[in-house]
Parts: C-alpha cells; sequence; structure tokens
C-alpha cells in the first residue's frame, strides 16, 4: 500500500457502535474475551466440545516440540460426520444445507439429510475406486453442489483433498497433482462462467498428459455438457458411479490430527506451497469463528459466502465452518454481473440472505457501477455483512454498510490467511465499535502482537510487523513435502521469544492508540490481487519461460479496483524477440502468464524495457519499479549500479 494511502486510512475517525438490540440477542458475548484470556486452552477445549468425538480428548494442546503442533491429539472424530450426519440424527434432516444457484438460472435446494445421502454415496463411491486414509484427491470443479459433496467424501474417508481452482490452468494442475501425488482426480466436463461454458476436463487431461504421477482414474461430472475426450481406461462419468452407489455409509472416528486438505498458495518463491490442515483443530475454529464473528443463529439465517471453494474462504467459510454449524447457505456458480450487474442483489433478494460475506475487490467494483443497481433490489433481509481477502478502505466500508446494509448491519472485517485456516483478527457483532478500515482485535483465544524486525512491540500509534504469538487450533500443520520451508518461512524470524517461536504472516500492521490492528498489505513479494494471492517470483518464472523472454521483474502495483495489479518489466532477447513489436510482445507475453498460471494472474501491463534497476549486488530494486508503476516519484536510489536506468524505463513505460 503507498504511503498516502496508509495516512488517510490512519487518519479514519468515525466510530460504529453496536446496536443495543443487536447486541443483546449477539451470539458473542463481551465475556467470551475474559473466559479466553482467563484460561485460554480451557476456552479452545470448550469450544472443541461443541463437536462430537468419537473418542474424546482428554490434552488440548501439545507444544513440546514446536512449530509442529498437536491440538486435541489423543482425540477422534469424522469431520464429515460432524458436518451432515449428527445435524440429521439431531431432527434438522429437512433444514435446507444449499440452495445452489447456476449462473444460467438453474437451481436446486438441498436439504442436510439429502447432502448426507450425497456425500455417504459418494464417499462408497471413492472407496470403490480404491481411496483410504491419507490417499489425495485432486478436485477441479466449478461451483457446484458435487464440488461440496466431494470435499466431504473425501473427508469421510479419512483421505486427503487438495481443491485446485477452477480458473488455473493445466500447468497448475499438474504441478499440484504431482507435488500431491493425487490418486484420483475429480473434476467436471465444463462450469459456466460469464454466460459461456468452460471447459475444465481439457485442462485435467493436459495436465495428466504432461505429469508424472499415479493417478489411477478422474471422475468427471457433467455439468457444462460440453464435449470431452474420454480415456475408457482412465475415465468414470460420476453420475453413472453415483447411481449405483449404496446409501449406507458409516463414518468411522479418526485422530484429530489426522490431515483433512492441503491447499495450495503462493509464496516468496516460484513454487506454489501446499499448506495443509489437519482435522480436529481446523474444524473447532472454522466452526466456532463462524458461529461468533457471523453471529450465526441457524434456525433463521441465510448465510451467502461468494468465495469459490477453491480458496481457502471456501473451505473454512463455504463448507466445513458453516455445515458443522447446520447452517442454511447460497451457493452461486457464477459470475456478478452475468447476466445483469444485480446478479448477486437478486440472490439476496430471492433466498432473503441475512448474512454475507465477500472481498473488497467486489466492493470497490460495485461502487465503481453505481449504487442504483443494488438500490433496486430489496436488502432488507440483510443483517451483518463480511469483508476479506485484502484491506477494506474506508470509503468501500462505509459504501458497504450504507448502500448493500441499509445504514445499519454491523461489519465484520476479517484478517486471516490460507496458513491460519480460520478468521484470527476480527470486530465481534454486537460488541466491538467498529472502525472502518480496521481489522481491529483478536478473536477471544487469540494472540497477536506487532513487533520491529529486532522483535520489540511497537508500542501504540507505531507500525510493524503481524506475529502470532500463541499455537491456535486451526493453524497449519506443514508444507506438504517440506517440513523445513515451513519452519523457515513461519517460525525463524522470531524464532527466540520465551515462549517458543511467534508465527510470522508476512504482513504489515499498524496499532492504533486504542491497541486495534489496521492491516497494511504484504511485506514480502507476495502480491494480493482482487483478494488472491499471487507471488511476484511465480510470475517472473512464467514470464521468463517464454522463449522470447531474457529477464523479468513483476510488481504489485496498487489499483482501485482489484486492490493490487499486476505490473511486469521485461526484457527481451534480441535475437528470438526480433520480428514482433512491443506492443505485440506485451499482448503475447499477459496471454502466456494466464496460461501458465491462470487468468487471474495475467498481468495488468508489460512494459517492454532495455535495462532494469538493479542494486550493486544484483538485486532487483522492485520498490523503484513500485514506484514507477504507481506513477510516483522514485525514492532513494543510491544503491543503484546505473541511475539512468530509472529514467529510461520511466520513458518506455508512459
Ligand atoms: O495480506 C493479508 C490479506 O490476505 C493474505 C492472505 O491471503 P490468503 O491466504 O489468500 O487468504 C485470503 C483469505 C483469508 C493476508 O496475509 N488479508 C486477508 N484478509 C485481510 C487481509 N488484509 C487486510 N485485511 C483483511 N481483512
Amino acid at each position: 500500500m503507498s504511503t498516502t494511502s496508509i495516512d488517510s486510512l490512519l487518519h479514519e475517525i468515525r466510530r460504529f457502535a453496536p446496536d443495543p438490540a443487536f447486541s443483546a440477542a449477539a451470539v458473542a458475548q463481551p465475556e467470551l474475551y475474559d473466559r479466553a484470556r482467563a484460561d485460554r486452552l480451557g476456552f479452545w477445549a470448550e469450544q472443541a466440545r461443541a463437536l462430537d468425538w468419537t473418542t474424546p480428548f482428554t490434552e488440548t494442546l501439545d507444544w513440546s516440540n514446536p512449530p509442529v503442533a498437536r491440538w486435541f491429539g489423543d482425540g477422534a472424530l469424522n469431520v464429515a460426520y460432524n458436518c451432515l450426519d449428527r445435524h440429521v440424527e439431531a431432527g434438522n434432516g429437512d433444514r435446507v444445507a444449499i440452495h445452489w444457484e447456476g449462473e444460467p438460472g438453474d437451481s436446486r435446494s438441498i436439504t442436510y439429510a439429502e447432502l448426507t445421502r450425497e456425500v455417504k454415496k459418494a464417499a462408497n463411491v471413492l472407496a470403490g475406486l480404491g481411496v483410504g486414509q491419507g490417499d489425495r484427491v485432486a478436485i477441479y470443479l466449478p461451483l457446484i453442489p458435487e464440488a461440496v459433496i466431494a470435499m466431504l467424501a473425501v473427508a469421510r474417508l479419512g483421505a486427503i483433498h487438495s481443491v485446485i481452482f477452477g480458473g488455473f490452468s493445466a500447468e497448475s494442475i499438474r504441478a499440484r497433482v504431482e507435488d500431491a501425488d493425487a490418486k484420483l482426480v475429480i473434476t467436471a466436463d465444463g462450469g459456466w462462467r460469464k454466460g459461456k461454458v468452460f471447459p475444465l476436463k481439457h485442462a485435467v487431461d493436459t495436465a495428466l498428459a504432461a505429469a508424472e504421477t499415479s493417478v489411477e482414474h478422474v471422475l468427471v461430472v457433467r455439468r457444462g455438457e460440453n464435449d470431452v475426450e474420454w480415456d475408457d481406461a482412465r475415465d468414470l462419468w460420476w453420475h453413472e458411479q453415483m447411481a449405483s452407489a449404496s446409501e449406507e455409509h458409516e463414518a468411522q472416528g479418526f485422530e484429530a490430527e489426522n490431515p483433512l486438505f492441503i491447499l495450495y498458495t503462493s509464496g516468496t518463491t516460484g513454487k506454489p506451497k501446499g499448506i495443509l490442515h489437519t482435522s480436529g483443530g481446523y474444524l473447532t475454529q472454522a466452526a466456532y469463528t463462524h458461529r461468533a464473528v457471523f453471529d450465526l443463529k441457524p434456525e433463521t439465517d441465510v448465510y451467502w459466502c461468494t468465495a469459490d471453494v477453491g480458496w481457502i474462504t471456501g473451505h473454512s467459510y463455504v463448507v466445513y465452518g458453516p455445515l458443522a454449524n447446520g447452517a442454511t447457505q447460497v451457493l452461486y456458480e457464477g459470475t456478478p454481473e452475468t447476466p445483469h450487474p444485480g446478479r448477486w442483489w437478486e440472490i439476496i433478494e430471492k433466498y432473503k440472505v441475512s448474512i454475507f460475506y465477500t472481498a473488497p475487490t467486489a466492493i470497490r467494483s460495485f461502487m465503481k457501477a453505481g449504487r442504483e443497481i443494488p438500490l433496486a433490489h430489496d436488502l432488507s433481509s440483510l443483517r451483518l455483512l463480511g469483508s476479506v481477502g485484502e484491506p477494506i478502505n474506508p470509503e468501500a466500508w462505509v459504501w458497504y454498510r450504507e448502500i448493500i446494509g441499509g445504514g445499519t448491519t454491523p461489519i465484520v472485517d476479517t484478517w486471516w490467511q490460507t496458513e491460519t485456516g480460520a478468521i484470527m483478527i476480527s470486530a465481534l457483532p454486537g460488541v466491538t465499535t467498529t472502525k472502518p478500515g480496521s481489522a481491529q482485535v483478536p478473536i477471544p483465544g487469540i494472540s497477536v502482537d506487532v513487533l520491529d524486525e529486532d522483535g520489540s512491540h511497537v508500542g501504540l500509534d507505531s507500525g510493524g510487523l503481524l506475529v502470532v504469538t500463541e499455537p491456535w487450533p486451526s493453524m497449519l500443520r506443514g508444507i506438504w513435502g517440506d517440513p523445513e520451508r515451513f519452519a523457515e518461512t513461519y517460525w525463524s524470524k522470531f524464532a527466540d521469544a520465551p515462549n517458543g517461536p511467534l508465527y510470522f504472516a508476512g504482513d504489515g500492521a499498524h496499532l492504533d492508540v486504542d491497541g486495534d490492528v489496521w492491516l497494511l498489505g504484504r511485506v514480502d513479494d507476495v502480491m494480493n490481487v482482487s483478494g488472491h494471492r499471487l507471488s511476484t517470483m511465480e510470475i517472473e518464472s512464467a514470464l521468463v519461460s517464454h522463449p522470447i523472454v531474457a529477464e523479468a521483474a513483476v510488481v504489485g502495483a496498487s489499483d482501485e479496483t482489484t486492490g493490487q495489479a499486476v505490473v511486469a518489466y521485461v526484457i527481451l532477447r534480441s535475437k528470438k524477440a526480433k520480428s514482433v513489436t512491443a506492443a505485440e510482445a506485451s499482448q503475447m507475453l499477459r496471454a502466456h502468464v494466464a496460461e501458465q498460471i491462470g487468468a487471474i494472474a495475467r498481468p495488468r501491463e508489460v512494459f517492454i524495457v532495455t535495462e532494469l534497476p538493479k542494486t550493486r549486488s544484483g538485486k532487483i530494486m522492485r520498490r523503484l519499479l513500485r514506484d514507477i508503476a504507481e506513477g510516483r516519484e522514485i525514492g532513494d536510489t543510491t544503491t543503484l549500479t546505473d541511475t539512468t536506468v530509472v529514467t529510461v524505463i520511466r520513458e518506455t513505460s508512459r
């Protein structure tokens, strides 16, 4: 974030006190903080006991060998049973679990009893294909009920899912399937997006043709009805397998630390990391935060989180949190503006959504499109709004509350990460007086701090690095196959703290005079584009994999709508690039990145330059490139080898 926007953020003085009527009926009461402070582990044990355990745990946390954490380690449970069967057994089988809305306008409402039945059948199908405890299953699906069913079926068997966002490329699938050594891939023929069917199976076919893997079968859901190639020995239709599957499946308990899923996310190197989450602690915190932060009343609320299940938000707040809590939720396959710009508001009106959770980038694009679009719909069912994925600027926060929330709904700005598994910093609705632009306070049970480079607390009204000071139930348990990288990335920066290493989140933060936390964006080479994490290195590797590219530098430049945007500076190989103009090269390279990683990584701009600014030790000065991309006066260039480079680049990128 630029210095000017930090300044305006920190001068934000508007305050929104909770409405007394909301507070009186709120799930979260102020005592939660006191209880968690008095006995942190006892507090988490109590939250964990809200789940059903096949073997109750006696030990809450084992942190004797950091950074390896074991939560509820001697207990056992079945995650899918907790999300399904137990609600049916409690007499809530007829409650709608999912109101699904397809992009072309088709819809399905699925009750807990029906969802339980589908998951049992799917678990039998997967078991029949040889999937068992610890096996990895890759899931590459559109946002259709089968995505949820597939994830829960994998969980029911004690196997590990790796969901790959449907917008990722064949190359990204290959890398993920190989890294996790997946046994099975579940995909669809295609899905609907922006009024068209986009092919999915085709990408899986391409990925598997190039992969050195052990994938035995590809299970294909029929959704797009587009043509697909078929390998009789490997491919199976989901509907055919499900048609003959038994509806009986007894859920077995697995130990609390049994891995539940791997989810790949971008780090500071070219290779995405497989973040590993386990069962008992993850489900405990996902369910608890979903109840307390969203003030969930499962009997009456209709909840909608707009995230895709391909991201952590979709794992924790579409699948595991809401279903563990027996919530009724909306799931929508398509894009917000298809077939008309009011589609989301139409859905809220149709299902009387009461709790709505989305990302600042979406809010900003709605602001741009104009308030008349949402105001044409009845949004009066909304009583709580949430934000996630990136800092929300105060203007967007206030617009969200006024236009979408009718000027009355509380807003929870929730800070967390793929690694943290669940919400860590957020206001509690009905309790906290909110400040637009600040995520504010760690939730009860979580301890954070803001430190300077030396590991000292920065004090009030100062900025530094955000750390989590105590282990938490839904913390990542590792990076798949790379324990050293796990220790190095998250636990080495503040390794010598008295009570064990501190978790370094990679975010800058400011503590205001009240001690509230304001998130300021990443301090490493990770960008945040539309709430999605991208690594500068990963995009640079994609660029240099193109034969015309000699060297590339990528920066995240601030962008009014997407928060940050990818801007690349590329030096071409003069021989190979002889016949293309700079404009052609730039177009080609934007397309190449989209093909290598996925459309979300496509650079907003690719500037063809003849040199890159480097320090005397040869490091690319990304800070300077960011200044140029954002049209700012350039900062300190004293360590630069050749200061004229900057002028030249500035001229070419005008
Ligand atoms: O920089 C922070 C930003 O998103 C990063 C985590 O990205 P990811 O793992 O993809 O998870 C996104 C959804 C949980 C963080 O390091 N971030 C997330 N939420 C917020 C945020 N920045 C500011 N405010 C938030 N509420």
